[in-house]
């Protein structure tokens, strides 16, 4: 393929990624992660509304977080001694300092280098720096994460930003850093009414962030930036086509009032939790 050609559509398919690597600059230019949640107020956190105002508030809101996900999926906490644990899309540490403090090794993966940074700082200030590793992920779809580490691999609001290609390759990347047994909680989003909208909109803002000069000033803008972020819609059979044949005990978790039944997933258990959005769903799994 012609030069050109070529970055045009390495721009095309990587579009994805152009807001996430434009909050990662602005973010880097904050003095601390403390002046990237107060001044930028993007809100990691899809519950109704963290309005934190300190990196401490938003912290905190990932640690009620990661106790409620972790005791209501029946996944390891404690034994902090041995465990180690796996996390796509861990943004600037808002879940990963809870992580740190209950298990002996946090895998910290991001697309996004400045973000990691940050993560380094808020878990230095909230959780164990001493058990962090983080880990870049350029390409968006590989984790640089040996076979067979882990016990648990963990990502809440990432897969869904992701493009579906890069979504579907995360989750058998999720399998393979797992060793026999251990388990998996992703977190999805599958389509709703607005996504008619919202799924448009989001190629138009994030072509609009691709033009020189606009992408930071869209980027303060929560409303653009969130927009942006709107990629994939994913059901539990796309996902769990590929990977069916190397896990059991698979439930899919989702919010009561999406209790239409699921197709394509034949032998996975339904359950449900109110805390979940209705839009999103998550998979819960063993490695075989
Ligand atoms: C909405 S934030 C969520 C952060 C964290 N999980 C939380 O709940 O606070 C999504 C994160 O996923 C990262 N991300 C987006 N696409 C990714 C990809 N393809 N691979 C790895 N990380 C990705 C972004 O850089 C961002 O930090």
């Amino acid at each position: 393929m012609a030069p050109g050609l070529c970055n045009t559509w390495l721009v095309a398919r990587r579009s994805q990624f152009l807001p996430w690597q434009v909050a990662g600059q602005l973010t880097d230019r904050q003095q601390s992660a403390d002046d990237v949640v107060m001044a930028t107020g993007w809100e990691f956190n899809s519950t109704s509304g963290s309005d934190a105002q300190t990196l401490a508030e938003f912290v905190s809101s990932g640690d009620v977080e990661v106790s409620m996900y972790l005791d209501a999926f029946g996944l390891p906490a404690d034994d902090t001694e041995r465990r180690v644990l796996v996390e796509i899309g861990c943004g600037i540490g808002r879940m990963t300092s809870a992580f740190t403090k209950r298990f002996s090794c946090v895998y910290a993966c991001d697309l996004d280098s400045g973000f990691l940074e940050r993560c380094r700082e808020a878990v230095a200030k909230f959780g164990r720096v001493d058990r962090l590793r983080t880990i870049h992920v350029p390409d968006g779809r590989t984790l640089d994460v040996p076979d067979g580490v882990a016990d648990l691999t963990f990502s809440y609001i990432t897969l869904q930003h992701c493009s579906r290609g890069d979504a579907l390759s995360l989750a058998g990347e999720s399998l393979r850093v797992l060793a026999p047994g251990g388990r998996i909680a992703l977190n999805f989003r599958q389509r709703v009414w607005a996504d008619v909208a919202l799924l448009p909109l989001g190629k138009v803002v994030r072509a609009v962030f691709a033009v020189p000069g606009l992408g930071p000033w869209l980027s303060k803008h929560r409303t653009f930036t969130r927009l942006a972020w709107q990629v994939n819609r994913l059901d539990p059979h796309h996902v769990l086509g590929p990977i069916r044949d190397k896990v059991d005990d698979v439930v899919i978790w989702r919010n009561p009032r999406r209790s239409a039944p699921i197709w394509g997933a034949a032998g996975a258990e339904l359950r449900y939790l109110d805390a979940i959005n209705p839009a999103h769903w998550w998979l819960v799994a063993r490695r075989r």
